[in-house]
């Protein structure tokens, strides 16, 4: 696939897991890459060199989007670097904390809502202008929004806010040409959904879905990269779930 070949795309959280594989998939489509990461550089340089080595383009660029004025300092450097015109957006960075009711604590909450809803949000503030005609954000929600799955009720509601999102931002940019969706993945074997890798992890992630395998970064790279795609280009303002078939 070479579909977005000549377009520039900026990969928020591309160091590992699901963006560093929607950072290979991009570059692999042709697209001029930008890898966000936060504090893992090694790893950030690691998906570059990939991209690189396959004839690609790609550039590291770190923020730390738990910050307020995170989205704000990466969107300048982003104009820095790309100029007046950014194709594909996914805002893929996140964190998650599982913990009951009674443990979680007010900055559990905050640093959740932080990065995962309040980034996003001034992120695709902060890019508008170069957000043009036929271009494409992608953000990430979670099965987690629509389905009671492990002790992640202030997790849950940053992605059920992401939903919510998805629906506002792309009725407001839509007289823009640019659309604005999600993919909300089931559980996917990353650092984030490292219980995955255990047995009892493995049986539980196995009981949730219809298709009996665990989900790797990969399965939801292609779905991101098809929405930022033109071949996605009258769909917009939808979550689509990516999980195999999860809680149906
Ligand atoms: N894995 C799953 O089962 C699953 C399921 C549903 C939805 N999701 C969603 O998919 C997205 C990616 O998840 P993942 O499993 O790939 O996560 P992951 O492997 O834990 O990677 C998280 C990424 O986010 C970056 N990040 C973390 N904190 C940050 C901060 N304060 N500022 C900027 N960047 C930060 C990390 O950068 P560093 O490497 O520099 O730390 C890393 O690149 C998340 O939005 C997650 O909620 C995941």
């Amino acid at each position: 696939m070479n579909g977005l070949v000549g377009k520039t795309a900026l990969v928020t959280g591309a160091s590992r897991g699901i963006g560093r594989a929607t950072a290979l998939a991009l570059g692999r489509a042709g697209a001029q890459v930008l890898v966000h990461y936060s504090s893992n550089e090694a790893a950030a340089d690691s998906v570059v060199a990939e991209i690189i080595a396959a004839g690609g383009q790609a550039q590291k660029i770190a923020a730390d989007l738990r910050a307020a004025d995170g989205p704000h300092s990466l969107a300048r450097r982003v104009r820095a670097i790309v100029g007046g015109r950014l194709d594909v957006l996914v805002a893929n960075a996140g964190i998650a904390h599982a913990a009951s009711l009674e443990d979680t604590t007010v900055e559990n909450f905050d640093d959740l809502f932080a990065v995962n809803v309040r980034a996003p949000f001034f992120l695709v503030q902060q890019l508008m202008p170069m957000l043009c005609k036929g271009s494409s954000v992608v953000l990430l929600s979670s099965l987690a929004a629509r389905a009671s799955v492990g002790e992640l009720a202030a997790y849950a509601a940053t992605k059920g806010a992401v939903d919510t999102l998805v629906l506002h931002l792309a009725a407001a940019l839509g007289e823009r040409g640019v659309r604005v969706n999600a993919v909300a993945p089931g559980v996917v074997a990353t650092d984030m959904s490292s219980f995955a890798t255990t047995e009892a992890g493995r049986d539980y992630t196995l009981s949730l879905q219809a298709l009996k395998r665990v989900a790797q970064p990969d399965d939801i790279a292609s779905a991101v990269t098809f929405l930022a795609s033109d071949n996605a280009n009258w769909i917009t303002g939808d979550t689509l779930r990516v999980d195999g078939g999860s809680k149906l």
